[in-house]
């Protein structure tokens, strides 16, 4: 079945004391989690973004990066009207609707949902309460709640399509204000959802504090990955660093384009992944790797992290070159990078250093890079 996902992301963040969505988490904006999650789950076919209408300018770029975003809309005043806002662009079948303000959801969590979808209308993942729960009644508590019966309710809620469309049409002026969509379609429709298994992990950012407690959850799946590189360098070749070409008398000698920048960074990238190396990926009597431009080793590396559930956050290169200096060229590699990376230019780092007249590097034999990446695994 053709399936969307509506993230909506166009809350005031009153609790949090202010826009929460594009805070910064693992220095990647807090909404951008979601994104990632839903685009690469392969289930999902398209994704609609709710955005807040001071945020509206960062659209072309997200829908650069994320392939699958379809279009990105404004919110309303409350939850209800921005999925309505977000329904209105849905394509598929089957919706899946998602807080932003949930980062750290799982692809086991999206499959459990679209399995349930198979069967039922509504399907919402819901996670047992721990604690005790008891009632206030002004200064003192009284009774208890069973805790059997209750259950705590995240995203994504998953809706076929034409039942959420026909819930809003029947509950009128008043779906905007119902919290969640399966509150909606069951006081519109009396169409009750059934749960699967939510992830406790699954944490929602509400109050600053969230925000620090996702991030330490997160922590734990940053993997950190190094490479190096070295070509001699000889006249008559092009000098290629990071998919640049930087004007130079001496060029990298080598098979395919001698990109001692990306050589260093594909291997910090599979490193972090500890998925191999660059010659074992792309070997070179592999005629299908033969004299290929290094951004097509970058570009592959890069699917298959993805593939696997890694995310990129940030790189740092250094390269060590005689002449030409590598400042006044940086920023253009970076630029190239974070192209390449899918990620923002202040995540990528590249920095020059000299031989001091020493060594192979000093003497202008060679080439050197060394790089880091660091990275987030997928979900244990
Ligand atoms: N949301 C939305 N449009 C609204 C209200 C909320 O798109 N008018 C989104 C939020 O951006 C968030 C999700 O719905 O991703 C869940 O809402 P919540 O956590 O309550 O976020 P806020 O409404 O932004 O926060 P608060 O209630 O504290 O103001
Ligand atoms: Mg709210």
């Amino acid at each position: 079945m053709r399936t969307s996902a509506v993230i909506v992301a166009a809350g005031r963040g009153e609790r949090f004391g202010g826009p929460k969505q594009a805070q910064p988490l693992l220095g990647v904006p807090l909404m951008e989690h979601s994104l990632m999650a839903f685009q690469h789950h392969p289930g999902v076919d398209e994704v609609i973004l709710v955005l807040a209408e001071d945020l509206q300018a960062l659209a072309e770029d997200l829908q650069q990066r994320y392939p699958k975003l379809q279009a990105v809309v404004p919110g309303g005043a409350t939850r209800g009207a921005s999925v309505f806002q977000g329904l209105q662009q849905v394509q598929g079948e089957w919706v899946l609707v998602h807080d932003a303000a949930r980062p750290m959801v799982r692809a086991a969590l999206i499959d459990r949902v679209l399995k349930g979808l198979e069967r039922y209308p509504v399907v919402v993942p819901v996670v047992p309460v721990p604690d005790t729960v008891k009632y206030r009644r002004g200064d003192h508590l009284e009774g208890q709640v069973d805790r059997s019966e209750i259950a705590l309710v995240q995203t994504p809620q998953g809706v076929w399509t034409r039942i959420l469309r026909r819930a809003y049409e029947r509950a009128g002026d008043q779906a905007i204000y119902f919290s969640d969509e399966s509150n909606l379609v069951e006081h519109a429709l009396g169409i009750h959802a059934v749960p699967v298994p939510g992830d406790p992990e699954n944490l929602k950012v509400t109050f600053p504090e969230d925000l620090q407690r996702v991030e330490a959850l997160m922590t734990r799946r940053m993997c950190v990955g190094f490479g190096y590189d070295r070509h001699q360098l000889g006249p008559g070749r092009p000098l290629m660093l990071g998919g640049v070409e930087v004007p130079s008398d001496l060029g990298a000698l080598g098979h395919s384009d001698a990109d001692v920048v990306i050589h260093a960074l594909v291997d910090a990238l599979l490193g972090a992944a500890a998925i191999g190396d660059i010659g074992a990926l792309f070997p070179d009597h592999d005629p299908q790797w033969k004299d290929a431009p290094s951004r097509i080793f970058l570009e592959h590396a890069c699917n298959l992290l993805r593939q696997k559930g890694f995310r990129v956050l940030h790189v740092d290169i250094t390269v060590l070159l005689e002449r030409p200096r590598i400042r006044p060229h940086a920023l253009e590699i970076r630029q190239n990078l974070a192209r390449m990376l899918g990620i923002s230019v202040d995540r990528v780092s590249v920095k020059g250093k000299s031989g001091e007249g020493k060594g192979p590097v000093g003497r202008r034999e060679v080439v050197e890079a060394y790089a880091v990446a660091t990275l987030v695994g997928p979900m244990p």
